[in-house]
């Protein structure tokens, strides 16, 4: 297929990361579908997006008759089927037998060109790519929370992708106005493995009665880091962020350096994810 006529995204998953993958896919000029299984969270997620666009319009970044057209590009289902699009990118659970099965239906209903984009933390492109039927477009699309604001884009090369469709994704990337970085297959990629330590050393000075939640996060924060650890895990949702710590400490052969913390998992067990369920290591009215 001639990449460069992509035109339009289905984005399947309505949570944290795919209700703004939508709205800037559609913002930069794309026909753009977001489906979700639960009604409930496309509802969440279209109402996430009104208000964006809404508050966009607020601060003139967007004029209204430009919030208007992104609204007519974005359609909003419940059914699978409706998926259809020169790119899926797929953004549900970090889980990947469910990735796998829900990718194997989506490929079919879309044509064998279509790219599969997998906007996964950490779970490994080529062992999901190897179940779907013409695994060399299947690929990593990795954004960044809050999708609508942060730049970097990692595109990650399965061992079967086909190098035309990274650089397809990449300039996908570009046309949504971020900054792509591409990379090897490997766990966490590459920011997720650097900034496992920002988390998993932040929890330890915490469990070790060294210093209170708040008082790392301040101090983090006065350092020049735009959030503290535990105000970052409670916007990231700390199931994704749990489970990619223990994808990447499992893959490196269970160092202790990256062992994961008691303190989160206690925390994801009591269904305390984050922002996104009202409390985690914060509360949260909003
Ligand atoms: N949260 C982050 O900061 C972040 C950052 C980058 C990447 N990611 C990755 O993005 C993906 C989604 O994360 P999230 O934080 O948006 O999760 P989320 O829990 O906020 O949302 C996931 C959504 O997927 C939907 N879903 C689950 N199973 C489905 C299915 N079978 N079919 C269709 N929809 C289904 C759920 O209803 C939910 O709305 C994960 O792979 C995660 O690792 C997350």
């Amino acid at each position: 297929m001639p990449y460069e006529t992509i035109e339009s995204v289905a984005v399947c998953g309505a949570g944290t990361m795919g209700s703004g993958i939508a709205q800037v896919a559609a913002q930069c000029g794309l026909r753009v579908v977001l489906y979700d299984v639960q009604p409930a969270m496309l509802q969440k997620g279209q109402a996430a997006i009104e208000k964006s666009l809404d508050q966009l319009v607020q601060k003139q970044k967007l004029t209204a008759e430009q919030a208007a057209d992104c609204r007519q590009r974005l359609q909003y289902s419940s059914r699978a089927a409706d998926c259809v699009a020169d790119v899926v990118i797929e953004a549900i659970v970090e889980r990947l037998d469910i990735k796998q099965q829900v990718l194997t239906e989506l490929a079919g209903y879309n044509a064998p060109h279509c790219i599969l984009a997998s906007n996964t933390s950490s779970l490994s492109i080529s062992t999901l790519q190897q179940s779907l039927p013409q695994p060399e477009r299947v690929a990593g699309l990795h954004f960044f929370n809050p999708a609508t604001l942060m730049k970097l884009v990692e595109v990650v090369q399965g061992r079967q992708t086909d190098p035309t469709v990274t650089t397809a994704l990449a300039a996908l990337a570009r046309r949504m106005g971020k900054v792509p970085v591409q990379c090897q297959d490997a766990p966490g990629f590459i920011v997720n493995h650097i900034a496992r330590p920002y988390y998993l050393e932040g929890m330890r000075l915490v469990e070790t009665g060294v210093a209170s939640m708040e008082t790392v996060d301040e101090l983090l924060e006065a350092t020049g880091f735009k959030m503290g650890p535990f105000k970052l895990m409670d916007l990231i949702g700390l199931d994704v962020n749990y489970s990619v710590s223990q994808l990447v400490w499992e893959a490196y052969g269970r160092p202790d350096r990256l062992q994961p913390s008691a303190l989160q998992a206690e925390r994801v067990a009591a269904g305390q994810l984050g922002r996104k369920t009202g409390a985690g290591f914060y509360r949260y009215n909003d």
